[in-house]
């Protein structure tokens, strides 16, 4: 069965970015000029997702509004004849098609997927986290849906990360069946780096087969009293086969300081319009005291 559907949890606090995050979505925080979640609906929607299902909380309206019409904007660019600002603003309410569900109080991203149960029906699905930035040829999520395509099970992104990183992360026990592929026969959430099962971590991009909105309504509560996702892959184990694969491309942390950082001065140094004087910037930095 194809993937049409992806579901976009944003329903988080977004703690790590606070003061940011307190009264305005950490997911429309820009990489240069365009908000982190329009990146990841531009992978979603060249890896061919026709429908966008995001799971919204208290103050996310942002979200909402970023991708619909903006008649009074519209209106103005094209009374001062704006015609390229116009474009790219009618270009962005036309992109795809949007449901959005409330998610009433955060009570984890199992808990969040969840809500997406009646809208995705028995089929399965993309996730895509807002957090995480993938630069890459060939965009990510569609890495993903061909090794669906191939396996026709549930397929989880995964990246080798620093052992000292390893304690921030799902970690999958890995079995390597494919170039990249591997058959997962466990999952550990947030290991010690000695106790980590392998120097794969999950991250957020995902390919779900519909057996998982069942078994996370039958996953309980755990760390802070949410449904953890993890807990919920972990249960799906013992009835199918979950590969982890290694997608191909650059991948960024956007939800923590650092890692948005990062994203940001690499994407500047890649545009064409900025990328060279921002290069030259960079090199002749000197902070003054
Ligand atoms: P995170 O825990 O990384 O994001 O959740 P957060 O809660 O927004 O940020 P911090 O940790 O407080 O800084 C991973 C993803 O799951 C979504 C988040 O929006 C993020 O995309 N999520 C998490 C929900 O939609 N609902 C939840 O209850 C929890």
């Amino acid at each position: 069965m194809k993937i049409h559907k992806a579901v976009f949890p944003v329903a988080g606090l977004g703690t790590r970015f606070l003061p940011a995050t307190k009264a305005s979505p950490k997911e429309m925080l820009p990489l240069v000029d365009k908000p982190l979640i329009q990146y990841v609906v531009e992978e979603a929607i060249e890896g061919g997702i026709k429908e966008i299902v995001m799971i919204t909380g208290r103050g996310k309206n942002a979200i909402e509004d970023h991708f619909d019409i903006s008649f009074e904007l519209e209106h103005t660019l094209r009374g001062k004849n704006q015609n390229g600002l116009l474009e790219e603003v009618q270009r962005i309410s036309n992109l795809v098609d949007f449901c959005y569900i409330r998610q009433k109080e955060p009570l984890g991203l199992g808990h969040a997927i969840l809500r997406a149960k009646d809208v995705i029906g028995n089929e399965p699905f993309a996730v895509l986290l807002g957090d995480d930035i993938i630069y890459s040829d060939i965009p990510a999520i569609k890495q993903l849906i061909d090794v669906y395509e191939e396996y026709h099970s549930s397929i989880i992104a995964v990246e080798e990360v620093e052992k000292r990183d390893i304690s921030n992360y799902g970690v999958i026990e890995p079995k390597e069946v494919a170039n990249g592929v591997y058959r997962i026969s466990n999952l550990v959430e947030k290991p010690l780096p000695d106790k980590a099962p392998s120097n794969l971590a999950i991250i957020g991009r995902y390919i779900l087969t519909p057996e998982i909105f069942n078994i996370l309504e039958n996953t309980k509560a755990g760390r802070g009293g949410e449904i953890q996702l993890t807990d919920g892959l972990k249960g799906m184990l013992s009835h199918q086969v979950i590969y982890g694969y290694k997608f191909k491309g650059k991948r960024y942390d956007a939800g923590n300081k650092l890692g948005f950082l990062k994203a940001t001065v690499e994407f500047a140094l890649r545009r064409p319009d900025l990328g060279e004087e921002f290069r030259e910037y960079l090199k002749g930095l000197k902070l003054t005291e």
